[in-house]
Formats: C-alpha cells, structure tokens, sequence
C-alpha cells in the first residue's frame, strides 16, 4: 500500500499524543531486544529507543516510503527494516506498536501470535485507532458504494478488524498475560473545519482506496468532502478521536 509520508505528517502532533500515552505505559528498563511493529517514519521509534539505554530497537515496517524516511534514524542501537508485522518472528523483550494493528487482520489469532514472540517477563505495548465508526468513515464507506467508485474499486471496501476493549483483555488473559491494562481514550481534536478531517484521514484510512481509484481518486475526495461540509458545518469542528491502548505482560 503506496503511503505518502507528507500527507501523514501533515497532523503529526495530535498523532503524537497517543504515542506519549502509550510510551508512559511502557516499562522502561535498559538492555532490552525491542520491535516497534508498523514503526512508519520513525521520529516516534526514535524517541522510544531514547527511552530504553542499552537497548537494541527495531523498526519494522511493510512500507517502502516510510522506510526510506525512516532511515535517516538509524544509529547504534536502532536499525529499522522492511517486514510484515503479521509475520514477526524472534524473540523480544518489548514488542510495541502504535497506530498500526489496524492495518492487519484477524486480531484473535494476531494478538496471541505476537504476544508468543514475548521472552518471559516481556511487555506488549499497543496503541489501535477505533474511530471506525465516526461519520467521516461512514462517508467514504457510502461514497465507496457509489457506482461511479464502486466499478473500480471492484466492490473493495476496507472493514476495519479492530475488537472491543472486553475483546482484547480477554484474548490478553488468554494468552496468559499479566498485568493486564486496557482502555479506550477519546482524544479531542478541534479541527479548522470539516475539510481538515477528510485531510486527515486522506493520510490514513483513504490510503487503500487511492491506491485502487487511480485517476478516480480527486473525485473521490472531493466527494468526500461534500457530505462531510454537509455533516459537519462550521469552523471549528470537534474531532473526537477513539483510540484503544492494552499493555500486558508475559510471566516472567
Ligand atoms: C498509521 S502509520 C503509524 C506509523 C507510526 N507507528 C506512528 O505512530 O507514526 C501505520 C504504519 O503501519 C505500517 N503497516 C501497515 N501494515 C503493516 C504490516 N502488515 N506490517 C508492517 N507494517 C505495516 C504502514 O506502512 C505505516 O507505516
């Protein structure tokens, strides 16, 4: 999937916020093996392998642009690389990951998957958008059905596989985890106004619908944009963003 690093940074700060959240739940100890799954353009991996001394970090990420961006990181102690987070293999004292679950299926078999990639007394740290059902993603849903859209999408519509917070506790005890933590957290953007929201998520959730619209893909948005002016008027708009973080521990 061809992500556009400059689009996705255009919000760069109020993407950083849950990051900070999840990082202070992270058990900062020194001499550790770390992988930051779907680690994007690494300012964020960066600054958790600042908060491991000693500590050998990896940011593993399926997205050439990303990685290319990325590398300009790299130093002693962090090196990132190409990879499937779906896939990880090794053994790792943190396995960590913000904002990039989402972009793989099947979290019942997923979440046990890497949680048994843990060393004994390993932390799992997540942090997973669950904004899915908000207006604007009703929007490029419907828009997505329209027959102009439809045709050359092939029928593709992007569901989100993103559990409930019970879902995710649950599959964490199964596994076995302690000191399990799980929550959901609105984070409250004020935004100039609707078009800043389609924006927004022209960086992320659009991604693989531009991939598949082509020359398609400015009507697309533009379309997009014009329900969302209808749905939400006015400048400033209010962007409740839902978020779920977990951390949990492998016994030691
Ligand atoms: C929304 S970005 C988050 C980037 C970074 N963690 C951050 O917080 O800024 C999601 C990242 O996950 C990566 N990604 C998506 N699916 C992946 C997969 N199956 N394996 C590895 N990386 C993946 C994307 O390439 C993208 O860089």
């Amino acid at each position: 999937m061809p992500w556009n690093p400059e689009q996705y940074h255009k919000f760069q700060s109020e993407r950083a916020t849950p990051f900070y959240d999840l990082l202070a739940l992270v058990d900062a100890r020194p001499n550790l093996k770390a992988v930051d799954l779907g680690c994007g353009t690494g300012e964020l991996t960066s600054q958790l392998a600042e908060r491991l001394p000693n500590s050998d970090v990896t940011g593993l990420d399926s997205s050439p642009e990303m990685l290319t961006k990325a590398a300009s990181f790299s130093r002693g102690g962090l090196v990132f690389q190409a990879g499937d987070l779906s896939a990880l293999s090794g053994d790792w004292d943190l396995i960590f990951s913000n904002a990039a679950l989402q972009w793989s299926g099947n979290h019942a078999a997923l979440i046990p998957q890497l949680f048994a990639r843990l060393n004994p007394g390993g932390q799992f740290a997540v942090q997973i958008p669950s904004n899915h059902n908000h207006i604007s993603h009703q929007i490029y849903r419907e828009t997505a059905e329209e027959e102009k859209f439809k045709s050359v999408l092939r029928g593709f519509q992007r569901i989100a596989p993103v559990l409930n917070i019970d879902q995710y506790a649950q599959l964490l005890f199964m596994c076995g985890a302690e000191n399990i933590i799980v929550f959901e957290k609105i984070y409250a953007h004020v935004m100039q106004d609707s078009d800043a929201v389609v924006e927004w998520i022209s960086g992320t959730a659009l991604v693989p619908y531009f991939e598949r619209l082509g020359a398609l893909q400015g009507e697309f948005v533009d379309s997009i944009r014009e329900k969302m002016r209808a749905a939400m008027p006015g400048t400033p708009v209010f962007y409740p963003f839902r978020r779920i973080l977990f951390s949990a521990r492998k016994p030691a």
